[in-house]
């Protein structure tokens, strides 16, 4: 395993275990059963976590499983939206909130389940009227406002698949995205708020429809009141269209297996994947996921989860588990320091949450801020403490529960990923003596191994790469239009054993908890978002300045990986230094990508490192980006680059 970085050795240090408080354990939503049960007959354990939905028709089949093609629970219908709506109400939870929105100006919205109906309802026959039919592909670009959450189950109860594109992403993303569905709407809004102030997202997104004919109209939510330029015919504003609907709408049901939702994720090469994910089986596990791992109580816990609805930790989190479990969520717009550093355990005292589901980039910054920041809030109210998004180091685990958790909380650390759909490998909280760092064991009813390259198990002290090795009902169908790359990915590792190849490095511990460690390809994880190496470097090169480039995600405090690029830049670009190409460059990838991909450093060099293939060879770059002694160069073409390198970047080029 070439890349899992020095973590291995580390981890191996961390021995501190911390047991489920009797109390905790006594009333907790699944218990040590659930594994033997999940074990001894996966596919009758997955049948009982899918009575947790409402279904139509029941299935015939819980698994049809064709490597590596599988069907859920074939034969049953359901409708996604009336699980996560509609059903709560006509049990009598009409008056239960479903979210506590809070706008980053301090707007507050208080939306029940019988509001979320007559919205939803209002929104979908708002999307009937523009055309939008099951099957068909609705884009959605919207800031964190409970319009995101509306569309999104407007887009579900009639059958069609969104696919939602962050907020922070560049016009040229989100057009590659529409374009490579064929979305027939957007959805998206006047402007978003950042940090206190109102920026600019009609702009853009228009930018990006002014090149994707299939876009028949575009669907716009009022948000920050700002002008915004104005296409006739083509543009809708939400508040003229959908409250003037209906708040009664029939949902019909669909095949288990009828597509839910498209996300885009990067992958090894500069086109994201269009990730594929359909109903039944999705949402039996994000709603399952989130029962056992948050030890979620409906009625009775205040839930946050603070990702955006752009990734998937929104979609499954925020949206379908939450709702299907009939939670009461709070939802909030903006940065985290905005006004004030404490804002996030200010809305914790207001609503009194009880379970919090963050990312480790998130609590490495507050752990920047102080302890003191946290200290001042009364955080009594929270039961269960999550992670999510990269490998959460031990000593911000232990921050996380001495100074969020007042030592009272268990910890899940959840691994999992935007193919997975749900939750993979968790601590239970009422069960696992968790550890810091370590994400634990795969859930009942899920199967994960850490093999060698020739697929053999390593074994308790072990490493090599994260496999799952059983099919699982949220796992992704496929990649839009791209069949291959699917097989290629995912399956063509492991191919002879039908296994499923995560792309992370992981090792087991004498005591057999999963460590996970990190990709082991060219994707880079910052701030918990995937970006790869291959991406950032096309937007750089597609700059007149810059004739190569490299680009490897180097370790950094804050957001676990930063990235960092080497360019050789044309003619005269790199006289002074280049500080004035350097800053070009850094402008340029966050036009064409997003602020999120924006090199943290851009080193100008003379020469990159390539193999005689002519491959670059990353490796060794990031030990220049972390400052580390070079490792072997040997299968270099020309061994002496690296020294070229090393001494130009001393000299402060
Ligand atoms: C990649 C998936 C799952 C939602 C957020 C990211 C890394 C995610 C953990 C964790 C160690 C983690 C992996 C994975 N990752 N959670 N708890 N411990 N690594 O979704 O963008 O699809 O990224 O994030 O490397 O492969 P994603």
């Amino acid at each position: 395993m070439a890349d899992s970085g020095p973590t291995l050795s580390n981890l191996s240090m961390e021995s501190r275990s911390f047991p489920p408080s009797e109390e905790f354990a006594a009333q907790a939503n699944a218990t040590e059963e659930w594994y033997a049960r999940g074990d001894d007959d996966r596919e009758g354990f997955w049948a009982e976590q899918a009575e947790r939905l409402h279904w139509h028709q029941k299935w015939d089949q819980v698994l049809d499983w064709q490597p590596p093609f599988a069907k859920w629970f074939v034969g049953g219908k359901l409708n996604v939206a009336y699980n996560c709506v509609d059903r709560h109400v006509d049990e009598g939870h009409g008056d239960q909130v479903a979210f506590h929105w809070e706008g980053e100006p301090g707007d507050t919205r208080t939306i029940t389940y019988a509001d979320l109906k007559s919205e939803v309802s209002k929104a979908a026959n708002a999307l009937t009227e523009l055309g939008v039919q099951a099957g068909d592909r609705v884009a959605i670009q919207l800031p964190m406002i409970p319009e995101a959450v509306f569309s999104m189950l407007a887009c579900a109860r009639l059958g069609a698949m969104h696919s939602v594109v962050f907020g922070g992403f560049s016009p040229g993303a989100l057009k590659a995205r529409i374009e490579d569905a064929e979305c027939k709407l957007l959805i998206t809004s006047d402007g978003q708020y950042r940090r206190g102030k109102p920026a600019p997202m009609k702009e853009n997104t228009d930018e990006a429809v002014a090149q994707t004919p299939t876009i028949e109209h575009v669907l716009v939510v009022k948000r920050t009141e700002t002008d915004v330029p104005w296409t006739e015919g083509r543009d809708v504003w939400w508040h003229d269209i959908v409250d003037r609907q209906s708040g009664e709408h029939e949902a019909q049901p669909f095949d288990a297996e009828h597509p839910l939702f498209i996300l885009y994720t990067s992958g090894t090469t500069g086109k994201p994947k269009g990730i594929l994910h359909t109903s039944g089986g999705y949402l039996t596990q994000a709603a399952y996921t989130h029962h056992v791992v948050f030890d979620h109580k409906p009625g009775e816990s205040v839930y946050w989860c603070t990702a955006d609805i752009g990734w998937v930790t929104g979609h499954s989190y925020i949206v379908y588990g939450p709702l299907a479990n009939r939670a009461t969520s709070v939802m909030y717009e903006g940065t985290p320091n905005t006004p004030h550093e404490g804002r996030h355990w200010e809305i914790v005292q207001k609503y009194g949450v009880s379970i919090y589901y963050t990312a480790p980039t998130l609590i490495r910054t507050f752990m920047k801020w102080g302890k003191e920041i946290p200290e001042k809030y009364d955080l009594s109210s929270l039961r269960v403490l999550g992670s999510v998004g990269e490998p959460i180091n031990p000593e911000a685990w232990m921050w996380y529960r001495e100074n969020v958790g007042r030592d009272n909380c268990p910890i899940v650390d959840t691994w999992w990923q935007t193919e997975t759909g749900a939750i993979m490998i968790a601590p239970l909280p009422g069960v696992t003596a968790t550890k810091p760092g370590s994400a634990m064991r795969a859930l009942p009813g899920i199967s994960a191994e850490v093999v060698t390259e020739e697929a053999q198990p390593v074994g308790p002290g072990g490493g090599g790469y994260l496999v799952l090795d059983k099919p699982w009902p949220s796992m992704l169908r496929g990649i839009w239009g791209d069949e291959e790359r699917f097989r290629d990915t995912y399956w063509s590792r492991f191919a002879d054993q039908g296994y499923y190849f995560a792309g992370d490095g992981a090792k087991y511990d004498d005591d057999g908890a999963i460590w996970l460690l990190g990709r082991v390809d060219d994707v880079m994880n910052v701030s918990g978002h995937r970006i790869s190496t291959t991406e950032v470097e096309s937007a750089l090169v597609s700059h007149p300045t810059v004739a190569e480039a490299a680009v490897v995600g180097a370790s950094d405090e804050t957001t676990g990986q930063g990235i960092v690029a080497f360019v050789i830049l044309r003619g005269n670009a790199a006289k002074d230094g280049g500080e004035d190409a350097i800053k070009a460059l850094r402008d340029h990838v966050a036009k064409e990508i997003g602020p999120i991909a924006k090199p943290r450093q851009i080193m100008v060099v003379e020469e990159l490192p390539k193999t005689r293939s002519g491959k670059i060879m990353r490796r060794l770059l990031r030990d220049v980006a972390e400052n580390r002694e070079v490792g072997d160069v040997t299968t270099l073409a020309d061994s002496t680059v690296m020294d070229l390198i090393s001494s130009g970047l001393k000299e402060g080029k």
